[in-house]
C-alpha cells in the first residue's frame, strides 16, 4: 500500500512551516480558487468530496458547515479545536508544527463558506512550541494580506486567534470547548441547542478538529474525483494514522482511508524486537481494543465500527505480547477518572470506583465477582453520562475483558469467592457469575463500597 504525501507532503521540506516554502509549494492558490467559488460553492464542494471529521467523530463536514443560518444577522465563528488529549492521539501536533499555513488556508476557506470573520485555534495547554510556531504563522499571513481586512481584495475579512488552553482533556470536547474559550471552566453544555445555531457566544459556530480543515486547500485545488480516489466510498480521502507503542518506526503514516493495520505494520517495520502483537487501539484509548485477529480491518469509520470498535482519530497503540492487559486497563482508567469534570454522577463516580476495583485486582486482592462487578458499573456508565467521555472510559475496561478476561482473573486469590473457598478462582468463576446475576451481587453498592 503507497504512503499517499498530502497532509504531510511538505513535512520533511526545509523549513516547511515558513510562509516562503509554503508559497513556493502550491500555498494559498486554493484560497485564491475559493474567493472565486463563493460560499456556497466551498460548500457545495466539501459536501460532494465527502470529507468526514477528523477529531473522532466522522461527522460529515460539509453537511455541518450547512447547519450554519445564513443570513440572520449574528456574527459567526469557526473555531478549531486543537486540544488533542486523546491518549496515543499526536497527529495535530505535528500537522501545526510543520505546516502551519494548511491549516491556516484552510481555517481561511471555511470562514469564507460559513461567512465567519472570527475564527479561533483552540489549542491544547501543554503544547507552548505549537503555540510560537502557530502564532508565528499567523503573524505572516497577517502580513501578506491572507488575514485581516479585504483578503486578497475580496471584501472578506476574516481575524484568526491562537488560544492556549489550560490542559483539560475535556476542553477537547466541543461545548467544554466552547464554554472555556468564552473563559469558563469547561464543561460540556446541554444540546439542544447545537453549537450551529447557539455556539460561541451563543452564535452560529462551526467547531472541527486540525486535519479535517487541513484538508480542505487540498480538495479545493485538486478536486472531488482526486479526494474520493483514495479510501472508500463512506470514509474517502487520506488520512494520518498516528502508531505508538510496541512498534518498530512509530509515528505518522499518511495513507488511504480504509488502509489496513496489517498494512501499516508493514511501513513501520512490524511490531519492535519481533515479538507478537497483543492488543491496539484503532483510534485512542477511548476506542474499544482489538487483538491480532483483527489486523485485516479496514481501517475506516464503518471498517473499524464492524469490527465492534471506532476509528476515533486513528491514534493506534500497538501493545505486544509483554504487556499487562490488567495494568493498562487500570492506569487508561486513572486518565479518566482523572480528567472527569465532575459534572455528573455516572462518570465522576464510576470512573474512580473503577480504578479501584481494578487497583485492588492489580494487587491480587480482588475476588472473582469483581469483572462483573466492573462490566455491570461500565453498563451502568455507558449512554448514561452527560458526554462521551464516559462512554470511553468504559471502552479499556469491557474490550480488556472481552479479549482478555483471564488476565483479570489470574490475581485472584484462590477461595476468594464467598462460599467457594478452596477451589480455583477461574474454575469457580463462572458459577459465582451465575450468582451474582440472580442475587444482583456485582452491581450491589457492597460490591461497589468495596473498590475503596
Ligand atoms: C472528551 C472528548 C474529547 C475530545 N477531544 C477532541 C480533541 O482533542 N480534538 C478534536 O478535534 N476533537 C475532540 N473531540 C471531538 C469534538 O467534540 C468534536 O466532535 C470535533 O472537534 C469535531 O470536529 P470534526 O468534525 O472536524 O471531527 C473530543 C470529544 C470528547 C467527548
Ligand atoms: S461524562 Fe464525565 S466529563 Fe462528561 S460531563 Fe459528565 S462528568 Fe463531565
Amino acid at each position: 500500500m503507497p504512503v499517499t504525501p498530502v497532509l504531510t507532503g511538505r513535512w520533511n521540506t526545509p523549513e516547511s512551516w515558513t510562509l516562503a516554502t509554503y508559497e513556493r509549494t502550491d500555498g494559498y492558490q486554493a484560497l485564491r480558487q475559493a474567493l472565486e467559488m463563493g460560499p456556497d460553492g466551498i460548500i457545495g464542494l466539501v459536501k460532494d468530496s465527502g470529507l468526514r471529521g477528523r477529531g473522532g467523530a466522522g461527522f460529515p463536514t460539509g453537511m455541518k458547515w450547512s447547519f450554519i443560518p445564513q443570513g440572520d444577522g449574528k456574527p459567526h465563528y469557526l473555531v478549531i479545536n486543537a486540544d488533542e488529549g486523546e491518549p496515543g492521539t499526536c497527529k495535530d501536533a505535528p500537522l501545526m508544527m510543520a505546516d502551519p499555513h494548511s491549516l491556516i488556508e484552510g481555517i481561511i476557506i471555511a470562514s469564507f463558506a460559513v461567512r465567519a470573520n472570527h475564527a479561533f485555534i483552540y489549542l491544547r495547554g501543554e503544547l507552548v512550541h505549537c503555540g510560537r510556531r502557530l502564532r508565528a504563522a499567523v503573524a505572516e499571513a497577517y502580513h501578506a494580506g491572507y488575514l485581516g481586512a479585504d483578503i486578497l481584495g475580496s471584501g472578506f475579512s476574516l481575524d484568526l486567534v491562537v488560544h492556549s488552553g489550560a490542559g483539560a482533556y475535556i476542553c477537547g470536547e466541543e461545548t467544554a470547548l466552547l464554554d472555556s474559550l468564552e473563559g469558563r471552566r469547561g464543561q460540556p453544555r446541554l444540546r439542544p441547542p447545537f453549537p450551529a445555531t447557539h455556539g460561541l457566544y451563543a452564535s452560529p459556530t462551526v467547531v472541527n478538529n486540525v486535519e479535517t480543515i487541513a484538508s480542505v486547500p487540498y480538495i479545493v485545488r485538486r478536486g472531488v474525483e482526486w479526494f474520493r480516489s483514495m479510501g472508500r466510498e463512506r470514509s474517502p480521502g487520506p488520512k494520518i494514522y498516528s502508531l505508538s507503542g510496541h512498534v518498530t518506526r512509530p509515528g505518522q503514516y499518511e495513507a488511504p482511508m480504509g488502509t489496513t493495520l496489517a498494512e501499516l505494520l508493514e511501513m513501520a517495520g512490524g511490531i519492535r524486537g519481533g515479538r507478537r502483537l497483543k492488543a491496539w487501539t484503532p483510534g485512542g484509548s477511548s476506542t474499544p481494543m482489538l487483538t491480532a485477529d483483527h489486523l485485516d480491518v479496514p481501517l475506516d469509520f464503518e471498517g473499524v465500527a464492524e469490527a465492534g470498535s471506532l476509528l476515533g482519530t486513528a491514534a493506534i497503540m500497538i501493545m505486544d505480547e509483554t504487556v499487562d492487559m490488567l495494568r493498562v486497563v487500570r492506569r487508561l482508567t486513572q486518565f479518566y477518572a482523572h480528567e472527569s469534570c465532575g459534572k455528573c454522577t455516572p462518570c465522576r463516580e464510576g470512573t474512580p470506583w473503577m480504578v479501584g476495583i481494578l487497583s485492588r485486582l492489580e494487587r491480587g486482592e480482588g475476588d472473582v465477582t469483581d469483572v462483573d462487578t466492573l462490566l455491570d458499573a461500565c453498563d451502568n456508565i455507558f449512554g448514561r453520562a452527560f458526554c462521551a467521555l464516559a462512554d470511553g472510559a468504559t471502552s479499556p475496561i469491557v474490550s480488556g475483558i472481552t479479549f482478555f478476561r483471564d488476565e483479570f482473573l489470574r490475581a485472584v486469590p484462590t477461595g476468594s469467592a464467598p462460599g467457594h473457598a478452596g477451589t480455583s478462582a477461574l474454575a469457580t468463576e463462572s458459577a459465582v457469575t451465575e450468582s451474582a446475576a440472580t442475587d444482583s451481587v456485582a452491581g450491589s453498592p457492597d460490591a461497589l463500597a468495596r473498590a475503596h
